[in-house]
């Protein structure tokens, strides 16, 4: 390769991995908060709230948690999900060449856990649509394969049944990883309540959001107490961050300059290089199981509006040049509403939602790409170096209302009707 082509290659490289831009004015955010500054104050403030001791109300909130995966485990509430799939693998692990099949196209915290438990990751490449699935992972068992890690990416349920099968006559332990998709079934059967262990996690750009916080399903319930005594205790701070929070929140919607990731950096890789490793073992705080007791009532409605929603962008994006719409969508319940576009194409709509006051990003970089993960692939994934560099997420949350979606959709399809001719009437008309 000529250098000429080489600093070509390496710009349009460098184009690829940026972030999508922001819009000077959000009108439809990614991650909205579902919860009001009213409601907050009431859940951290109340009088109730106050009187029950914490471990009381972990109990309660735990408790609720299994019941809507069917009664299938014991929860054990933690600070995040990272450190629920940490406290996982710590229980599984049985000596320091264990080694943990994960998804390579997945968030970096899969990989943080199993590197914080001290195992030996071996990433794995995508299926048939983003997730692992029985003839990738095939390959890689071999005699040090301790655990799976079935992770249910953007979402859409990986194949659970299928996959247990596999780990079962193999001997394998199956974590499944349903941080992104709680609420969600394969087979009749929720997503977290399969395997040995089950994960979720409360952040905010997950199916509930309660402020953070994670939760362990143990279907061996003899090993909850065990687990819960390595857990510290919960960190104190978090009405502040929870109301520092609500305030960017809140402020994002008229400027996107006070948020700290895009100051820090332009360029998702660069971000990923510096990502943080240390993942602390503690209980979620009292402020986290108020919230996630007041969302979790709310957890059906939540998602039948976001399948709406998808079904919405099925229906009206299939027709869209350049742009392919997962068909699973129609059926299952999206974390991120991820469409498919020409990686060339990709800067370009991004931009042109943002011009419409619409937050997009893309998802997600191969974790086997990363400098310091780069030695745990075997061999090349070829499905996960194709998808990255396509992936266009949209707004598609149960909080979202009717209007944000359709203003999505009319960016979308106005992408190559020139923008010049439309009116700036219609440019200033939004949800
Ligand atoms: C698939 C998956 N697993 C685990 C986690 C970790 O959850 P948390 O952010 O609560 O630590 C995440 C977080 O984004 C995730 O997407």
């Amino acid at each position: 390769m000529s250098p000429a082509v080489d600093a070509g290659s390496r710009q349009q490289m460098r184009e690829r991995t940026r972030y999508n831009p922001l819009p000077a004015r959000i009108r439809v955010p990614l991650y909205p908060v579902p919860w009001s500054l009213a409601q907050l104050l009431r859940v951290s403030l109340g009088r109730t709230a106050a009187k029950e001791a914490p471990w009381g109300l972990l109990a309660r909130a735990g408790a609720d948690v299994a019941e809507r995966l069917g009664g299938r485990g014991q929860v054990l509430l933690t600070s995040s999900g990272t450190c629920a799939l940490t406290l996982a693998l710590r229980a599984l692990k049985r000596g320091d060449t264990d080694e943990v099949i994960l998804c390579s196209f997945n968030c970096p915290s899969v990989i943080e856990a199993v590197l914080g438990a001290g195992m030996v990751p071996v990433c794995c490449d995508v299926g048939e649509a983003f997730n692992l699935s029985v003839d990738t992972v095939r390959p890689l068992l071999g005699p040090r394969t301790r655990a799976v890690i079935m992770t249910h990416v953007f979402g859409l349920g990986a194949a659970a049944g299928a996959l247990q099968r596999l780990c079962q006559e193999a001997g394998v332990a199956l974590i499944d990883d349903a941080a992104q998709a709680f609420g969600e079934s394969e087979e009749g059967r929720p997503l977290g309540s399969w395997g040995d262990f089950g994960v979720l996690s409360f952040g905010r750009h997950k199916p509930l959001f309660a402020g953070g916080g994670g939760a362990l399903v143990c279907r061996d319930r003899a090993l909850v107490e065990p687990l819960r005594r390595q857990l510290g205790p919960a960190p104190r701070r978090r009405r502040r961050d929870a109301l520092a929070l609500l305030a960017v929140d809140r402020a994002s919607r008229v400027s996107s300059s006070v948020r700290a990731s895009s100051l820090r950096f332009t360029d998702v890789v660069d971000a990923l290089e510096a990502y943080p490793s240390d993942v602390k073992l503690t209980a979620m705080d009292g402020l986290s199981a108020r919230l996630l007791l007041t969302q979790l009532p709310l957890l059906e409605s939540y998602g039948l509006r976001a399948r709406r929603f998808a079904r919405r962008y099925v229906e009206a994006l299939r027709d869209v040049d350049g742009v392919t719409v997962v068909p699973a969508y129609a059926r299952g319940l999206p974390n991120f509403f991820t469409l498919l576009c020409p990686p060339e194409q990709r800067p370009a709509l991004a931009a042109h939602l943002s011009a419409r006051g619409i937050e997009s990003t893309w998802l997600y970089y191969p974790l086997h790409r990363l400098s310091r993960f780069q030695r745990f692939a075997r061999s090349a994934l070829p499905r996960c170096e194709a998808l990255w560099m396509r992936t266009l997420c949209i707004p598609c949350r149960g909080w979202h209302d009717e209007a944000q979606i359709e203003w999505v959709i009319r960016a979308l399809r106005s992408f190559r009707a020139a923008p010049a001719a439309r009116s700036a009437r219609q440019e200033r008309q939004g949800p």
